[in-house]
C-alpha cells in the first residue's frame, strides 16, 4: 500500500468535517490525489444504512444493532473507495472511522468494548490510519455548538444527555492515550484557522513538508 490515510474525529458541531474538508484542499492544491470519505455513508449501501441509523427514533436500535449497522456500511466503504484509492497511491482523508464506533456505541452507548474491537477488525482487517485527529473540546462546547446546528437530527439519535457526550470525550481521550503515535489531539475550542494549521503541521510532518 502506498497511498496516505488519516482520519478525523471528535464530537459533533466542532468543525470536524469542515477541517477534514479544508485539508483536502490544501493537499490538493499541492497536487496530490486526495480522496475524502465521511461515515455513515460514502457508498450507496452506506447512505441507505445512514437512512436506517437517522430514523431510529421510529425505529429503535439498540447500541449492539447501531454498531453493526455503522460497520456494515464501514466494511463497504473499505472496499469501494478506502483501500483502491490508498492502492493508487492517493491520501484518504476520513470523515469519522472506526474509533466513533468505540467512542459512541462503546463508552457512549455501553455496548461491549471486546465485542466491538472484533466486530471492527471483521469490518476493516488491519487497516487503521496512519494519523487520527481528534478534535475535543469541552462538553459544554460541544452541547452548544449542537443547540446552535440548523437540522442537528444527530442529537435526537443520541438525545441531549449530559453525561453521554461525558463518555463519548472520555473515551476518546482514552482511545488517543493508548495509542499515543496515532492520534493526535486537537483543541477544538478555537478559532478555525489555528486548529487548520495544527493540522496542516502534522500532516507535513508526515509527509514531509513542502518548501
Ligand atoms: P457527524 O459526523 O457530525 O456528521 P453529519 O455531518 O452527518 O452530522 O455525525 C454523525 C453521527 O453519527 C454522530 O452523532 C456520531 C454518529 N456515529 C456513531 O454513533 N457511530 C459511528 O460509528 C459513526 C461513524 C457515527
Amino acid at each position: 500500500m502506498t497511498g496516505v490515510f488519516l482520519s478525523f474525529e471528535g464530537g459533533e458541531g466542532l468543525g470536524k468535517s469542515l477541517q477534514a474538508a479544508r485539508l483536502a484542499e490544501t493537499l490538493t492544491q499541492r497536487g496530490r490525489a486526495v480522496v475524502q470519505t465521511r461515515e455513515p455513508g460514502g457508498t450507496a449501501a452506506g447512505e441507505r444504512i445512514r437512512e436506517i441509523v437517522l430514523h431510529a427514533r421510529e425505529a429503535p436500535l439498540s447500541p449492539e444493532a447501531q454498531a453493526l449497522l455503522f460497520s456494515a456500511a464501514r466494511a463497504q466503504l473499505v472496499r469501494e473507495v478506502i483501500r483502491p484509492a490508498l492502492a493508487a497511491g492517493r491520501i484518504v482523508v476520513a470523515d469519522r472511522y472506526f474509533d466513533s464506533t468505540l467512542a459512541y456505541q462503546g463508552y457512549g452507548h455501553g455496548a461491549d468494548l471486546e465485542g466491538l474491537r472484533a466486530v471492527t477488525h471483521f469490518a476493516v482487517g488491519d487497516l487503521v490510519p496512519q494519523r487520527t485527529f481528534l478534535i475535543d473540546a469541552p462538553v459544554e462546547v460541544v452541547l452548544a455548538r449542537l443547540a446552535q446546528r440548523e437540522g442537528a437530527r444527530w442529537d435526537r439519535f443520541h438525545g441531549t444527555d449530559r453525561d453521554f457526550y461525558e463518555r463519548v470525550r472520555d473515551g476518546y481521550l482514552r482511545l488517543a492515550a493508548a495509542e499515543p503515535h496515532r492520534f493526535v489531539v486537537i483543541d477544538g475550542d478555537r478559532p478555525e484557522d489555528r486548529i487548520a494549521a495544527d493540522i496542516r503541521r502534522e500532516v507535513d510532518a508526515l509527509l514531509g513538508a513542502p518548501a
